[in-house]
């Protein structure tokens, strides 16, 4: 199965195109659920490419064009930056460029650690001469308050345990800003009203749904700097498989939404969300949702189900 063929499969459905209707000239959020039309914005390209990439409608790309999107509006050359559970992300020597120093952050070398940290990110780019690399388990942050300017986690907080423990950690991490620095996040969102919780090795992963998502604002100490807007478009690459079908079997397929799917008929519907908080309060403590989202993208997911069971065995079906 290719792109063609899972384009074709989504005219056969009839799922509507909604590419048209939405506008990717404008800039975008930062605090949003991934959609695949931000694949088309000119300024998620344009970052991608600054890694070495091109689109492929991936969510860690998106994470990735997220956080230099982030860096370029919000840090100022000359401060310092701070990351949790870094693993080896491609972007590091981006993220490091005009920095004073970029401290580094995973359990590198610990126990618990995924494949992700089991390089060192200076052995892999010796030259970036500002890179600190220091294992530190997050759950409990070992550096100095308030001497960061910016603050990064791409999709690693949902490994630390159930939503308090998330909760914690970013309550920590926020405590690492100085006046005016911001923490950008990324974690896995679930469009259930609850949070789902996969069990996995080395750590689970908690799917935040709206309520936990809110909790990130309401109980941190830390404000949004824009409105997180949770609505998604119908966009047929938006069209959900088992997430290893379109990460490992399939890996030409996207993987906007997903479905996580650890056991036959229990799982989720989920994308990766991101966030910038602050310790100032800029009024945009808000969640932008559409209560008929779940009907909207009904034949989308129903869709993504029986491309799904063409792809898998049933133990993976929902
Ligand atoms: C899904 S990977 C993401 C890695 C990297 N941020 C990226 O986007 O490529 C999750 C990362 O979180 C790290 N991690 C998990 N639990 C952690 C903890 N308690 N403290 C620090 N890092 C942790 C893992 O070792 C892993 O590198």
């Amino acid at each position: 199965m290719d792109l063609l063929s899972f384009t074709d499969f989504a005219r056969e459905a009839k799922v509507e195109h909604e590419l048209a209707a939405v506008d990717v000239s404008g800039q975008i959020s930062l605090c949003k659920v991934v959609d695949a039309v931000d694949f088309f914005r000119p300024s998620v390209i344009e970052h991608l490419r600054c890694v070495g990439q091109e689109p492929r409608l991936h969510n860690k790309q998106w994470e990735y064009a997220q956080q230099l999107e982030a860096k370029k509006r919000y840090f100022r050359p000359g401060g310092r930056i701070a990351g949790l559970g870094c693993g080896c992300e491609t972007t590091i020597p981006m993220m490091a460029e005009g920095a004073e120093e970029f401290v580094v952050t995973d359990l590198y070398g610990a126990k618990g650690a995924w494949g992700d940290a089991s390089r060192r990110p200076d052995d892999l780019w010796p030259h970036v001469q500002n890179l600190k690399v220091v294992s530190m388990d997050m759950r409990s942050i070992a550096l100095e308050e308030a001497s960061f300017d910016f603050v990064s986690s791409l999709c690693a907080i949902e490994h630390v345990g159930f939503a308090d423990a998330v909760i914690a950690v970013a309550r920590q991490a926020g405590r690492l800003l100085r006046p005016n620095g911001v923490l950008f996040l990324t974690t896995e969102f679930t469009f259930d009203d609850r949070a789902f919780y996969a069990p996995g090795h080395p750590s689970g992963t908690l799917y935040l749904s709206h309520r936990e998502l809110r909790r990130l604002f309401t109980e941190t100490g830390l404000h949004l700097v824009e409105p997180l807007d949770l609505r998604v478009s119908t966009h047929p690459l938006n069209m959900p498989v088992w997430d290893q079908v379109n990460n490992k079997l399939f890996p030409n397929l996207p993987h906007v939404l997903y479905r996580n799917q650890p056991l036959p008929f229990w799982g989720t519907y989920a994308g990766t969300v991101s966030l910038v908080l602050s310790r100032e309060d800029h009024g945009n403590d808000r969640i932008l949702q559409d209560p008929d989202q779940m009907e909207r993208l009904k034949p989308l997911f129903e869709m993504g189900r029986k491309l799904s069971r063409r792809l898998t065995l049933p133990t993976r079906w929902w």
